[in-house]
């Protein structure tokens, strides 16, 4: 059974999407904490609904980034945190945090990367770009985090056809539902230790 630590900024559908996943027995592992920069995220409410515990944590509030560095790996080992889940996650991860959770942080980004992604590529954002540049394919990509925004190993991507009507909100409605299935596939799998990052950045996936 692994520690799940999610965090997330936003309105949290792929937060619920796991924990339904969870509740359902499809996944062994459970959410131990979801971690929000922002006190007024919708996300918040739905961990409340399940009895998730939530820790508010900005950097903003601290003097020194180290302390806030430190403050997060303090709590990352108090819930004893096996598995990190970046689910719109609007802050970049401390490189320390990252090093220390290499093979053990992932995300999902709302597009088929390495295109349209890097700082500023969040939510309707992405999905205006996508559809400005006339490109007939866009998708979701779930990859472990390394130092860089929306950079790391690749775990899997799935497309989505674009329609010649399509809106921003219509794709991203589209793009979530697709999410909202292979996040929590992604996660089953690392909780069952079948995706492995090896020494080399190379994804492993094992049936
Ligand atoms: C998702 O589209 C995800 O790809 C991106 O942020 C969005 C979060 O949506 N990283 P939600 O808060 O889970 O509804």
């Amino acid at each position: 059974m692994k520690n799940i630590v999610i965090f997330a900024s936003g309105s949290g559908s792929n937060f619920e999407a796991i924990q339904k996943s969870i509740l359902e027995g499809k996944i062994k592992g459970k959410i131990v904490l979801l971690i929000c920069n922002k006190k007024d995220a919708y996300v918040i409410k739905r961990a409340e609904k399940y009895k998730i515990p939530v820790k508010i944590l900005s950097e903003k509030e601290f003097e020194q980034y180290d302390d806030y560095v430190n403050e997060l790996i303090e709590t990352l080992e108090e819930y004893k945190t096996d598995l990190i889940v970046l689910a719109g996650y609007l802050r970049k991860v401390p490189d320390k945090v990252v090093k220390r959770y290499k093979g053990k942080i992932i995300n999902i980004h709302p597009a088929l990367l390495p295109e349209f992604g890097g700082k500023g590529m969040y939510g309707m954002n992405v999905h205006r770009k996508v559809l400005e540049s006339g490109k007939k394919v866009s998708g979701v990509t779930i990859h472990f985090v390394d130092e860089e925004y929306d950079h790391g190993p690749i775990i899997v991507q799935e497309k989505v056809k674009i329609d010649e009507d399509e809106t921003p909100e219509s794709l991203a409605e589209k793009i979530h539902k697709i999410e909202h299935r292979l996040y929590p596939w992604v996660i089953k799998k690392l909780c069952e230790d079948k995706i492995k990052l090896t020494e080399k950045n190379e994804v492993k996936i094992y049936d």
